[in-house]
């Protein structure tokens, strides 16, 4: 499937339920992005046992991401879909970029220290080492761009400074990726605890709309989302939870943040929640339907799985085997 498009990719991990904040920070990016790039669209289960997970559930659960990125549009026809776990390629890389990665770079990782607070029984090397399975993931493929939400930047930052590095040793290896951020939404906060960013892993789930949540639970979860002191229907950094929800309205509805509000002048918070659960349901309805279609024919699904794996292993191990013969290994015969 290798084409002269420029090389996307992304990826999710599987460690909780899709929530509207994964859709609006990449989900959506994606979909719309398929026609313009080559695209590789990765459920990185790798990464998801950084933090304990019930094997049974993270089985079904890989499948389940699957199943959604298919129901949100993305094409296999167009795009290569994986499962990390599949191809051996990223823990290899990864295993030689964190030779080429100094401590000093990973301890300054936020998604290291605030999952460390979260997990304090449980604060593993692979937690630690996250950021180098995720550069390998993205410059095993040559991507010319990554699209993907706030929170993840940091990740991107050390991603480029491993391939400059190794670059500037080995000679040019590795393609250095940009990153893609949504103009809104790139950091959709938690309902509950709108200072907090919304989290898939959030124990308490009415901090999130997931993509599979029914309609009554999605209405019951905006109805008691935290707004502000006041009346207004305005965004304003003093104001975080209402402007959350006018960032999501503006993004589902495809108006924007400015249009929302002028909509809504003179309206109080309750009719503007309203609206706006009525729309997430609605904006929700056909990928809901999809889906339970796609999972009624898992074969269909493990046979994209099938195929992905097979080309993402080959584009990867075109990367690998420079990489190989760079720092010095000899090619097996
Ligand atoms: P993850 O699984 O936490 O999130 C998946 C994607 O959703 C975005 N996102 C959000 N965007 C807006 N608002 C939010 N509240 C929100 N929460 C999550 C994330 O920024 C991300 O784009 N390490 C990555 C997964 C990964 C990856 C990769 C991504 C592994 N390898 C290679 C890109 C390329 C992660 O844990 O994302």
């Amino acid at each position: 499937m290798k084409t002269n498009k420029p090389v996307l990719l992304s990826g999710i991990s599987p460690s909780g339920n899709l929530t509207i904040g994964n859709y609006i920070g990449a989900l959506k990016n994606w979909v719309e992005m398929q026609e313009k790039y080559d695209c590789l669209f990765i459920v990185v289960d790798m990464h998801a046992i950084t933090v304990r997970q019930e094997p049974g559930l993270l089985r079904s659960r890989c499948l389940s991401f699957i199943a959604q990125y298919l129901a949100c549009g993305i094409d296999p026809e167009k795009s290569t879909l994986f499962v990390q776990s599949h191809v051996n390629a990223h823990t290899e890389l990864a295993w030689i970029l964190g030779c080429y990665t100094y401590m000093g770079e990973l301890n300054r990782m936020t998604q290291f220290k605030d999952k460390s607070k979260k997990h304090p029984t449980n604060i593993n090397a692979g937690l630690y080492v996250y950021p180098l399975l995720m550069a390998a993931d993205i410059l095993l493929y040559q991507t010319d761009i990554v699209p993907i939400g706030d929170d993840q930047k940091q990740h991107l930052e050390i991603t480029r400074d491993i391939a400059v590095r190794f670059n500037n040793l080995h000679g040019k290896v590795f393609k250095i990726p940009e990153p893609c951020f949504p103009k809104i939404g790139a950091r959709i906060m938690s309902l509950l605890e709108p200072a907090h960013k919304m989290d898939k892993s959030d124990t308490n789930s009415n901090n999130y709309v997931a993509l599979l949540d029914e309609p009554s639970i999605i209405t019951n979860k905006i109805k008691t989302a935290v707004t502000d002191s006041g009346t207004q229907i305005k965004t304003s950094e003093t104001k975080p939870g209402i402007s959350n929800l006018i960032a999501i309205y503006s993004v589902l509805s495809g108006i924007t943040p400015k249009e929302v509000e002028n909509n809504y002048i003179g309206k109080n918070y309750m009719t503007f929640k309203k609206d706006l659960a009525e729309m997430i349901v609605e904006k929700l309805r056909p990928l809901q339907n999809e889906y339970k279609k796609l999972m009624k024919n898992k074969d269909y699904i493990y046979e994209i799985l099938k195929k992905g794996a097979q080309e993402a292993t080959r584009r990867a191990e075109e990367t690998l085997k420079k990489v190989y013969e760079k720092v010095g290994f000899i090619l097996p015969a």
